[in-house]
C-alpha cells in the first residue's frame, strides 16, 4: 500500500478543495492508498510532529467539492520557515516527507510554488507530481489552471452589477481586476461582461484613444461606459500603480483610480472605480473549475500509480495530459495580442486603447 501527501501552496483560489477531494477519492477508493493532507504547504512538513491530517472517505464531505479556499491552508512563503525567518528549510521539508513515510507528493500550486517544490524534490529525490492553479492563468503548457474560470465569472458578475448603476448615473465605471502581469481575467471578463474598453499589460494603450472611445459612445447617445483594467497596467509614465503595506512590501493596486482621474480630465465624464481584489479568489468554484479540479486530481494520482514523477498535469485540446514540471514553469502564458480573444473583442468594438487617433 502506498502513502501519498497532498498540499496547496501559494495564493488560494476556488477549486482547490475539489482537487483535494478528487485526489483522496481516487487514491483511497481506486488504489487503496493512504492520503495525508499537509497543512500550510511546506510548513506542515517542517513542523514537528509533522502537521498533516489523514484524508479518507469521511473527510470528502458533501461540502468539500463546493467549498472555497483550501481546507489544508496555504502560504506564499513556502521557502521561509513557518516562523517567517529566512533560514533554509529544505532539509526539514525532506525529513518531514520521510517522517510521514510518503511514497509521493502532489503539490497544487502556481509557477512559483511549483518551482520551489521541484527544487526540493530534486534535492531530496522525492516523487513529485504537480497540479496547476492560479487565477492569473499564466502557466504555460496548460490551457487553463484551477481558479481562473471562477475568477472570470466573479469579474463578469461585477460588470453585470456595475452596468445598471453606471447607466442610472451617466457614469464611466472602471473595474480593476487581478492577474498580476497577465491580462487573461480582464480580457475574458471584459468580453463576457460587455466592456467598452479593456486595458491589459500585453497591449500598450494611449489615454487619448481611451478618451476617444468614451466620447464616441457619448456621441452615439450612450450615457455610460464600462472599462475593465488589469492591475498590472502601467500609468502613462510607465510606472505601475502600487500599494505599499506596513512591512514595506509592494503589491499592485490602484491603476483604476489613476485612470478615473485621467478619463474625467479628458472627457468630462463622471467616473468611479471598483477594485475587485480577493473576491476573485474566494467563493464557490463554478462548474468548469470543479470539472477541471476533478480531472486533474484523478490524473495526478494515476501518474503516481504509473510511477511517473516530476510531471505537471495539464489541460490541452479537451483532454488531460502531463508535461515535465520544468517545462511548464519555464514558459509563461501571456495574453496573445493577436489571438482569438483579442480579435473577438475588437470585432465587438471593444477598445484596447491602442487604436489609431
Ligand atoms: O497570483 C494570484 C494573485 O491573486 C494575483 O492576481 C494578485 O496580484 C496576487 O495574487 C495577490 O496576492 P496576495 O494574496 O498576496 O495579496
Amino acid at each position: 500500500m502506498k502513502k501519498i501527501g497532498v498540499l496547496t501552496s501559494g495564493g488560494d483560489c476556488a477549486g482547490l478543495n475539489a482537487v483535494i477531494r478528487a485526489v483522496t477519492l481516487r487514491a483511497t477508493q481506486t488504489y487503496g492508498w493512504e492520503v495525508y493532507g499537509i497543512h500550510e504547504s511546506t510548513h506542515g512538513l517542517v513542523r514537528r510532529p509533522v502537521d498533516a491530517i489523514k484524508l479518507d472517505l469521511s473527510t470528502c464531505t458533501e461540502t468539500l467539492l463546493r467549498q472555497g479556499g483550501t481546507v489544508l491552508g496555504t502560504t506564499n512563503k513556502a521557502y521561509s520557515s513557518p516562523e517567517g525567518t529566512q533560514k533554509d528549510i529544505t532539509k526539514e521539508i525532506i525529513e518531514g516527507y520521510h517522517l510521514l513515510q510518503l511514497d509521493a507528493l502532489i503539490g497544487i500550486g502556481g509557477d512559483g510554488s511549483q518551482a520551489i517544490l521541484r527544487k526540493i524534490a530534486q534535492q531530496g529525490n522525492l516523487n513529485l507530481v504537480t497540479i496547476p492553479k492560479t487565477i492569473d492563468d499564466d502557466l504555460s503548457h496548460t490551457e487553463h489552471s484551477i481558479g481562473f474560470m471562477t475568477a472570470v465569472h466573479t469579474a463578469t458578475e461585477a460588470l453585470d452589477r456595475l452596468q445598471p448603476t453606471a447607466a442610472s448615473h451617466n457614469r464611466v465605471m472602471i473595474l480593476e481586476v487581478m492577474g498580476r502581469d497577465a491580462g487573461h481575467i480582464a480580457l475574458s471578463a471584459g468580453i463576457a461582461g460587455g466592456a467598452d474598453v479593456i486595458l491589459i499589460p500585453e497591449i500598450p494603450y494611449k489615454m487619448e484613444a481611451v478618451a476617444k472611445k468614451i466620447l464616441s459612445l457619448q456621441e452615439e447617445g450612450r450615457n455610460f461606459a464600462l472599462v475593465v483594467v488589469s492591475e498590472a497596467v502601467e500609468m502613462e509614465s510607465g510606472q505601475k500603480a502600487h500599494i505599499t503595506d506596513h512591512a514595506g512590501k509592494r503589491r499592485y493596486g490602484g491603476i483604476s483610480y489613476y485612470l478615473a482621474d485621467r478619463i474625467t480630465e479628458l472627457t468630462g465624464a463622471e467616473t468611479r472605480s471598483t477594485v475587485l481584489g480577493h473576491v476573485q479568489r474566494g467563493g464557490e468554484p463554478i462548474f468548469q473549475d470543479r470539472v477541471l479540479a476533478s480531472v486533474f486530481g484523478v490524473h495526478a494520482v494515476d501518474l503516481i500509480a504509473q510511477g511517473k514523477f516530476d510531471r505537471m498535469v495539464a489541460w490541452k485540446n479537451r483532454t488531460v495530459v502531463d508535461v515535465p514540471i520544468q517545462e511548464a514553469i519555464e514558459g509563461y502564458q501571456a495574453v496573445d495580442a493577436k489571438g482569438i480573444l483579442v480579435k473577438t473583442a475588437r470585432g465587438l468594438r471593444i477598445s484596447f486603447g491602442d487604436e489609431k487617433l
